[in-house]
């Protein structure tokens, strides 16, 4: 197996998008330091800039880019910008987005769809790609997907969000099959339930819940140590080792009978 080189200390230039989301805040406060330049892309302006601020105050260089990843050839040029001026040592593709097919309602709403499988799965995929051709001709890096425990389990009631999760998991087995010989490290985020706005919105249990401090710091930790897949928190790992002794038809039979809902978008 090939190792990458790229230590912690020496990550100049990190790019996070989604760095204005609950894991994304807490990666920039904890990635901040001075030496380091962050490139936080975001949607939400004011978080942005707060978070800039924040981010500042920790010692670190900050760029922000306000941006909507649902257009995908801005943001692969946005990329490209943004690496040549700051060389990318680590990306991390945090940006994402959930939903949950409404009671009553016979399938997802499919405007809702195309905006989730381009943030969740095509954007992210395109920007590893830009990313790992410019870190190959440079001789390494190291890129980090935030997936989920969800691209585990067919959701019926979340068949957009659990088959881009999937899809993502793939890319990153895929990518890193060819890529890691050049030195460039994908880590394959997986987490279970985290407490950021994302998991607020669901209706119901929350199991194992982790805090959004303590996802990121176990995301750079993973991404320190340069793993090629990272599920936590563990319970989800023994679900994984369990869930393959269960019978098709019990697997079908149990995912139909969970129940899901989420409360509206809030407009921040
Ligand atoms: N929370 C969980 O329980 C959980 C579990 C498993 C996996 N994950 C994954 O972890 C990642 C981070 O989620 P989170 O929990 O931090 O969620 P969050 O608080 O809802 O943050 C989502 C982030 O994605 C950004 N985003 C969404 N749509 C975008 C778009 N069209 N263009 C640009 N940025 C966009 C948001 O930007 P703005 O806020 O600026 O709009 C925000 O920064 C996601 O990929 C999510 O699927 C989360």
């Amino acid at each position: 197996m090939n190792q990458v080189h790229t230590k912690h200390s020496e990550l100049r230039s990190i790019l996070i998008t989604g760095a204005t989301g609950g894991i994304g805040i807490e990666l920039a406060r904890r990635y901040a330091r001075p030496g380091r330049t962050l490139i936080l892309w975001g949607r939400n302006a004011e978080r942005l800039q707060r978070l800039a601020t924040l981010c500042c105050a920790r010692g670190a260089a900050v760029v922000t880019r306000q941006i909507d990843l649902v257009d995908g050839r801005a943001a692969l040029a946005a990329l490209r910008e943004d690496d040549t001026k700051h060389p990318l040592d680590l990306v991390v593709l945090g940006a994402g987005l959930s939903d949950i097919q409404p009671a009553g309602q016979l399938t997802e709403d499919p405007e809702k769809v195309l905006d989730l499988c381009l943030v969740n799965f095509t954007i992210p995929a395109t920007l590893a790609t830009a990313a790992a051709e410019r870190m190959i001709a440079r001789g390494g890096g190291k890129i980090a997907l935030i997936g989920s425990v969800a691209g585990f389990y067919e959701l019926p009631f979340a068949a957009s969000y659990s088959s881009s999760k999937a899809g993502l998991a793939q890319f990153a087995e895929a990518a890193n099959l060819g890529w890691s010989r050049h030195n460039v490290r994908i880590t394959l985020i997986v987490p279970g339930f985290v407490d950021t706005p994302m998991s607020q919105r669901l209706e119901g249990e929350r199991p194992f819940l982790v805090s959004a401090g303590s996802a990121a710091r176990r995301i750079m930790r993973a991404i320190k140590m340069g793993k090629k897949e990272y599920i936590f928190p563990w319970q989800f790992r023994v679900l994984r080792v369990v869930e393959r002794l269960v019978p098709h038809f019990l697997r079908a039979r149990i995912l139909l009978s969970l129940k899901a809902g989420q409360k509206p978008v809030k407009n921040s």
